[in-house]
């Protein structure tokens, strides 16, 4: 055993061992502060953060705009519940979403909620009622959250073992994932037999579609998938629900991933970088669709909270700008670049792929067969936080290695984190 004296971290680990639910996975960091695209541990120890709290700093750790706008609003009121009494924030920011909506035409109207999960929650409930039909249509790899209805939506037997009974009347089709030999016409045949097979197209109220998978291996969809699901659901009277919690608020450069696919999507939720660091999500959508609930059929006690709101706000204001842009960009070119000048050094990169800078790369244990190298990405996360470096990996074998970088980063730390992630890399390979 060791003599040195026990840090700060231990005793946070100590104690996160003895209270906190095991269930919960938890890696040995324990955060003192946060700003930017940084990190400081409660030991002193510095990071470069490539992780974003999982994809909720996009607009940085500590935005001044979102910082200042929840000071202000905690100073005047807190929680009201917006059914007991509303509150403009509220109001505000569904006219904002409204503004910015990718949705197909009509005025656009949204419902807040707390978490992803719940956004998605609704958008099934909203589609339910609005077609009257009961079935949900989901893809290979998805992930939409941890309920009963998401954790049955999502596909990774990790988030479900145990679990089960799940919830009925949840399809899932094969998704495009061209590194793996499945196209878009596959895709689309798999979902055409679905329809013949398991579910009749007239009795499904929604697909819901990631445009950038996110926990299911940083997988963009091909350019063509998204517009001819589109069409397919247009034949059917289906609802194309665009899950941008993890790819929306600006993570691939434009506000929302679908505007890369030049897609009008029938719903919209967003949520995780939505609030800038406090739980926030939404649906949005036409109020054709939306409206179809009938008052008392949406909401919840602190959904919308109003501190949570007045951040998105600034958020928002934030993503929207063409500077935010610019730069996310550019990260998006250099990351690019500089992952794909790894996997010409090194061996266990089978593919470097993403959107803008929603960026990974899928590790192999060989480039001929392709087999998962998921315990390769495991150290090589582990050896990142030990240089400095918060990395995620993600999919279904755990082998990829994704950057969720608040795209603030300055070029040094930017440079500095992807020198620390080869270096990793190398490491955890030899
Ligand atoms: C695409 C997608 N949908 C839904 C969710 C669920 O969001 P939450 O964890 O806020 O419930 C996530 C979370 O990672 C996500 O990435």
């Amino acid at each position: 055993m060791s003599l040195r004296e026990r840090s700060a971290t231990d005793a946070v680990l100590e104690a996160r061992a003895r209270y906190v639910a095991a269930g919960v996975s938890t890696p040995p960091l324990v955060v003192a502060r946060a700003e930017g695209a940084r990190i400081e541990d409660v030991d002193g120890r510095e990071y470069v953060d490539f992780a974003g709290g999982l994809g909720c700093q996009n607009a940085g750790h500590g935005l001044p705009a979102a910082v200042a706008a929840i000071h202000e609003q905690v100073d005047r009121y807190l929680h009201q519940c917006f059914m007991v009494g509303m509150y403009e924030p509220y109001v505000e920011l569904c006219r904002r979403l409204a503004e910015l909506s990718p949705c197909r035409s009509g005025e656009q109207k949204s419902v807040l909620v707390n978490s992803g999960a719940e956004a998605v929650e609704n958008a099934v409930k909203i589609a339910r009622a609005a077609t009257g039909r009961p079935a949900v249509v989901v893809f290979d790899r998805a992930f939409h959250g941890r309920t009963l209805l998401t954790m049955t939506m999502t596909s990774k037997v990790t988030y479900k073992r145990g679990f089960g009974p799940f919830a009925p009347e949840v399809y899932r089709a094969p998704a495009p994932y061209p590194y793996r030999g499945v196209t878009t016409d596959d895709a689309i045949d798999g979902l055409e037999t679905l329809f013949r097979s398991e579910i009749d197209p007239e009795a499904v109220a929604c697909v819901v579609l990631e445009p950038v998978q996110g926990e299911g291996g940083f997988i963009p969809m091909p350019r063509d998938f998204p517009p001819r699901l589109r069409a397919l659901c247009g034949r059917h009277g289906i609802v194309y629900v665009d899950d941008e919690i993890q790819s929306g608020v600006g993570r691939t450069g434009p506000v929302w991933a679908i505007e890369h696919f030049g897609v009008e999507p029938d719903l919209l939720v967003s949520g995780k970088s939505l609030g800038g660091g406090l739980p926030l999500a939404a649906v949005t959508g036409p109020a054709e669709i939306v409206d179809a609930v009938a008052p008392g059929g949406l909401g919840g006690t602190f959904g919308g909270n109003p501190a949570a709101c007045a951040a998105a706000l600034a958020v928002l204001d934030e993503v929207v700008t063409e500077p935010f842009q610019r730069r996310a960009r550019e990260l998006g070119d250099r990351i690019g670049a500089a992952l794909e000048g790894i996997a010409g050094r090194v061996e266990a990169v089978g593919e470097v792929r993403g959107l803008g800078p929603m960026q990974a790369l899928e590790l192999v244990e060989d480039r001929a067969t392709k087999a998962p190298a998921g315990a390769l990405a495991a150290a090589t996360t582990a050896a990142a936080r030990e240089r400095g470096l918060l990395l995620l990996s993600c999919g279904l074998h755990g082998n990829v290695v994704r950057i969720l970088v608040p795209l603030v980063i300055s070029d040094d730390d930017l440079e500095r984190g992807l020198e620390l992630l080869e270096e990793s890399l190398v490491a955890a390979a030899a």
